[in-house]
């Protein structure tokens, strides 16, 4: 969004607060590294292959020390405090800020919200990363979660660059010329924007089962003069027509789903793309690319932060859901070597 704000006294605080608490988890992390050093359990081979094993071992040994109950108790804090800091702040702005959105409900972008459908019980209800009332759990959780918890909390707290990795999963894409483009969990607009910037050319459409957080994402349309067509739908049935688009693509959608359910976006994905189109889907990392230390780390991440599907989603092997769907060409796979952001491509036969 092109909107620039300066947040007030208090909600500043608040995220400062929540942000000094997530930098903090660095030092603790090792003095929690040193015990598992000891222990041997920093070893793969020392370490039960089964996860829910695995999870007894670790917290049987690591239990007993202060510095991982304390880091614990930070992250519960944390997560469920970070929601509550950022709609502190977003409700002392919005008296303020509310005119120049509700301005941005008009423009060239245009959101179709079907009241009519199924809203799936693993979304409903769900309070995913633990923000009180899951998706749609404040009427302005697109601006709470897009412009604040993103902006203003994870990009700084997180060490990395969260809109970068967007647009260089893109680079990924064999292609420049595609004309018409679908986004699978538009959520509030980060990707679909670097979409725009990748294919300024392509008409551009993206669909979501929050109609709170398309809302906020025609408003970032509108702001930025994009002709977005955003509609509300679930991922595995788009009821686009057949053979309509030359990409689908998603970012961070497929850890918050069900396996059955992923497999059916990869089905739905395949019917709507036109023979030949391609398909990108970035997500986490797959359990299969980490050591079984890191594997508990994230599984331990997933489960006590409002993931509950991370487990089944990172034991996925995305390729093979690729093909099993009827695309070719399917490679999944770490960017630059590195572990995240994991991209799946595949192609559909001409
Ligand atoms: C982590 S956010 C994705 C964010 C966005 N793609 C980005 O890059 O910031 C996940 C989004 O997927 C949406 N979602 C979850 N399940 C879905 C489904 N079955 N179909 C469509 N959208 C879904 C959620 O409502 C949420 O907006």
């Amino acid at each position: 969004m092109s909107m620039d704000f300066e947040l007030r006294q208090r909600g500043r605080a608040a995220i400062d607060f929540i942000g000094g608490m997530g930098m903090s988890f660095g030092r603790i992390g090792a003095k929690v590294n040193a015990r598992l050093a000891e222990t041997g359990l920093d070893q793969d081979a020392n370490l039960a292959d089964d996860l829910d094993q695995r999870q007894a071992q670790l917290e049987g040994a690591l239990g007993p020390l202060r510095a991982f109950r304390v880091g614990n108790l930070l992250r519960d804090f944390y997560a469920d405090e970070h929601g509550r800091a950022c709609t502190l702040a977003w409700e002392e702005l919005a008296d303020e800020l509310r005119p120049a959105l509700e301005a941005a409900d008009e423009g060239p972008t245009t959101l179709t919200l079907d009241p009519s459908m199924e809203q799936p019980d693993y979304w409903r209800k769900v309070d995913f990363h633990r923000t009180r009332g899951g998706w749609e759990g404040h009427p302005d959780m697109g601006m709470i979660h897009g412009e604040l918890i993103h902006k203003r909390l994870v990009n700084r707290s997180y060490g990395g660059d969260i809109f970068g990795q967007r647009r260089r999963v893109l680079d990924e894409l064999p292609r420049k010329d595609y004309a018409r483009i679908l986004e699978l969990g538009t959520s509030t607009g980060h990707f679909t924007t670097q979409l725009q910037a990748a294919f300024p050319d392509a008409e551009l459409h993206g669909c979501d089962i929050s109609a709170t957080l398309l809302k906020h994402a025609r408003r970032v349309g509108n702001m930025g003069g994009h002709r977005w067509r955003l509609f509300q739908a679930r991922a595995e049935a788009t009821d686009q027509p057949d053979e309509h688009f030359d990409l689908v693509a998603s970012y961070i959608l497929l850890h918050e789903l069900p396996a059955d359910v992923t497999r059916a976006v990869f089905k739905e994905a395949f019917r709507v793309l036109k023979p030949g189109g391609d398909l990108l889907m970035s997500d986490v990392t797959p359990y299969r690319a980490l050591d079984r230390l890191a594997q508990w780390r994230a599984d331990y991440e997933g489960t006590h932060g409002g993931e509950p599907y991370w487990r089944e989603a990172a034991s996925l092997d995305l390729a093979e859901v690729a093909r099993e769907a009827g695309f070719i060409d399917a490679r999944s796979y770490g960017l630059e070597g590195g572990k995240y952001p994991w991209a799946t491509y595949a192609r559909k036969p001409r």
